[in-house]
């Protein structure tokens, strides 16, 4: 067979070495020690780690790089946030938010993100951010899936005409139902913005994805309900919670019923680490809880784990830089995720657990695959992790569209090396 593009002698994530990848018309057509197509070109992976791309399974696009518009969060804190966003929300232009957008993916891109799940506010009566980010979603799509949940960020209920908004972005073409019944006004009106939702979701058969319980207070117990909506309508792995911080701060008997009803649910879990080590346990004294939800526990489960972003430099997060390593590297520390095993799981959760839960077609490194990975210059997953490790080359539909030279600095020490490289040294 003639191939387009032949990658040699690449690291798997699950530990098999000397791979060859072979590619013809944007796919994967061969796998394995031995590749018997023929190649124009190929690609030396020279022992190193190659993935399919990083997801992200959790952002915001439509307030990504706004950091200091109008003004910065000074505090740092969630609720300057929100009140930042709301100042911000009615100066927003429809063009403001393709531009920002379009910068945001560039680095994302560059940095081996293949697709992204963002959340877009729907409480506004103009729907800029809708009517941005679909425009975008079209513009990004030969390089990113961009793949947008319709988000009622002041409250179905609590925000006036939210759920009309919500109906309206659906019917433009916007892909996931959203929520955030803790941000309700009662925690009645909350457990009846998830039947609503849930039931929604059954009638359009669309995904959907809520921001459940992000809350230190741990009787905000929605996830229950949630769980519960979602059995009964049989949503499985279409359903999403995303974040589950109070469950940081439940009782351990009560969380020992709930995490075996989120698993018979079927359901998957988004948890966001850089985030929420940063904003949960504000009213704390010393100690101050971490407030992440319990993500070792879950997969021990088997409930479906995924890492996400969140934010870039917008209100709620000044920092954040588009890297997925960056997420996992957070999630092993804050969650005491150390071990090989957990460690590598992080990676998982930010390449195909997040894949499985957008429902992405045709990912993965397996014959028949879209031609889309990413070669790091790191031996193993946790290496990767550990270094951030450059992303050499970035392929999509088998054609380079990125890299990124390897992270070395110079040294000027009488009787040393003259540079210092952050990479372990691959064997052989
Ligand atoms: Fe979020």
């Amino acid at each position: 067979m003639a191939l387009d593009l032949l990658v040699t002698g690449a690291t798997l994530a699950d530990g098999r070495a000397g791979i060859d990848i072979g590619i013809k018309d944007g796919r994967i057509a061969e796998i394995g020690p031995v590749v018997h197509g023929q190649a124009e070109r190929t690609l030396d992976a020279a022992g190193r780690l190659v993935v399919p791309p990083f997801v992200d399974s959790h952002f915001h696009m439509d307030a990504t790089l706004s950091l200091g518009l109008p003004r910065l969060n000074r505090s740092g804190t969630l609720l300057e946030g929100i009140a930042l966003w709301g100042e911000l929300k009615p100066l927003l232009t429809e063009e403001a938010v393709v531009e920002r957008a379009l910068a945001y993916v560039d680095l994302a891109v560059a940095q081996g993100i293949g697709a992204i799940r963002s959340h877009v506010d729907v409480c506004d009566p103009k729907l800029t951010g809708v009517r941005g980010l679909l425009k975008v979603r079209e513009i990004v799509a030969p390089y990113l899936t961009l793949q947008l949940v319709a988000f009622p960020q002041d409250g179905l209920y609590r925000y006036p005409g939210a759920r009309d908004l919500l109906l309206q972005a659906l019917d433009m073409g916007v892909d996931v139902i959203g929520g955030i019944p803790h941000f309700e006004r009662t925690m009645a009106e909350g457990t009846a913005s998830v039947t609503d939702l849930c039931t929604l979701a059954t009638e359009r058969g669309l995904m959907i994805d809520l921001h459940c319980d992000e809350t230190d207070d741990p009787l905000s117990r929605h996830i229950e309900a949630y769980a519960a909506e979602v059995q009964r309508h049989g949503l499985g792995g279409r359903a999403t919670a995303s974040h589950l911080t109070s469950m940081h701060s439940m009782d351990n008997y009560y969380a020992s019923k709930l995490l075996p009803l989120i698993a018979e649910s079927g359901m998957n879990v988004i948890a966001n680490p850089l985030i929420n080590i940063a904003i949960q346990g504000r009213h704390d004294a010393y100690p101050k809880r971490r407030g992440l939800t319990r993500v070792p526990e879950m997969l021990e489960q088997g409930i479906p784990v995924a890492l996400g972003h969140d934010c870039v430099m917008d209100p709620w997060y000044s920092l954040g830089s588009g890297d997925m390593l960056d997420v996992a590297h957070m999630a092993i520390h804050a969650l005491h995720m150390t071990s090989v095993d957990a460690m590598t799981a992080c990676l998982d959760a930010v390449t195909t657990t997040p894949a499985a839960i957008l429902q992405l077609e045709d990912y993965g490194l397996a014959v028949g695959c879209n031609a889309d990975l990413v070669i790091l210059d790191a031996a193993d997953p946790v290496d990767a992790i550990r270094t951030k490790a450059a992303r050499l080359h970035v392929l999509r539909r088998g054609k380079v569209i990125a890299g990124s030279p390897p992270r070395r600095a110079t040294l000027a020490l009488p009787g040393r090396p003259d540079a210092v490289s952050w990479s372990r040294p691959t064997a052989g």
